[in-house]
């Protein structure tokens, strides 16, 4: 049985912070997985990381679906997060409820996030209506770049603040399960998760939210130089396979690549037959050499 909205919000009641990472494949997915997370999200920040986008404008509803199907099959036990890309939900609730509807039925998602204020309080009422669990996301949203003018840290002045703490407190009543906080001021992150009774996930919110959400390519160093102040390397995997991919092309323009031990062997009848001269490789046992699927 899959972890439901309502184990993730007995977390929160527990005060066990709540650990969720993006994936978009099924090595992402499984690795996460295998590590115990109990959330994983299918967020459009795969625009950037796999579509190589600067921004998430261009991740489609076909796009996240495609993901999150790749997703949910190859795992049983998290709860998985759709992300309802950009103007995929906001011309109005009934298109909203069409597109997470595809998006559960199609790929198997346990509930959607959508990034917005107050204006989507209806939407969200809808959705969850009807049985759609909703994430919220707020401050920081990745898909106003261009009406913010590039992703910067959202709530620092006072109107502002005022704003996202009604923007959350509004998401909850509408029934959203969780709200994520992206690039919110610690202590306005810490003030919106003690009023509210649903759990926060940040993302440069600091460490009093209920619980937070990292891109899988941030903390493993696979994204090229650059890592968002919020992001700690837990491993620089990008230069660790830039070197293994390295000494594969040196090995195979030196010819030490393949060897014996990665290489297939035939009968000695048949290499007669055929007037073939033994080779090297094929004074390797037969069976060892057959324990390989090759493939063939
Ligand atoms: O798309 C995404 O990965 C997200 C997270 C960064 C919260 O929305």
């Amino acid at each position: 049985m899959r972890i439901s909205i309502r184990d993730i919000q007995k977390m929160q009641a527990d005060h066990e912070p709540i650990v969720m990472i993006t994936a978009y494949d099924a090595t992402s997915a499984r690795l996460s997985e295998a590590a115990g997370v109990p959330m994983l999200l299918v967020g459009d920040s795969l625009g950037m990381v796999v579509q190589g986008h600067e921004y998430p404008i261009q991740v489609t509803l076909e796009h996240i679906l495609y993901h999150a199907a790749i997703v949910t099959r190859v795992t049983t036990k998290p709860l998985i997060v759709g992300d309802m890309p950009f103007m995929t939900y906001t011309v109005s609730p009934e298109q909203a409820l069409t597109n997470a509807a595809r998006l559960m039925q199609e790929s198997g998602v346990g509930a959607v996030k959508m990034e917005g204020g107050e204006h989507l309080a209806p939407t969200i009422q809808r959705l969850v209506q009807v049985g759609i669990p909703v994430m919220g996301h707020i401050g920081l949203m990745p898909q106003s770049v261009y009406k913010v003018g590039g992703l910067r840290v959202q709530g620092r002045d006072l109107e502002t603040a005022q704003q996202l703490i009604r923007d959350a407190q509004t998401l909850e009543a509408a029934g959203a399960f969780a709200i994520v906080l992206e690039a919110v001021p610690a202590p306005l992150a810490k003030l919106i998760t003690e009023r509210l009774h649903i759990p926060t996930i940040g993302i440069g919110a600091g460490v009093h939210c209920s619980g937070q959400v990292q891109v899988f390519h941030d903390l493993l160093g696979l994204f090229g130089e650059f890592t968002p102040r919020h992001a700690r390397r837990y491993a620089d995997l990008g230069q660790i396979v830039q070197d293994a991919i390295s000494t594969y092309a040196a090995d195979v323009r030196a010819r030490r690549f393949p060897d014996d031990d990665h290489s297939f062997a035939m009968k000695d009848e048949i290499l007669a037959a055929l007037n073939i001269n033994t080779s090297p490789t094929n004074d390797m046992p037969l069976e060892g050499n057959e324990k390989h699927d090759a493939g063939d």
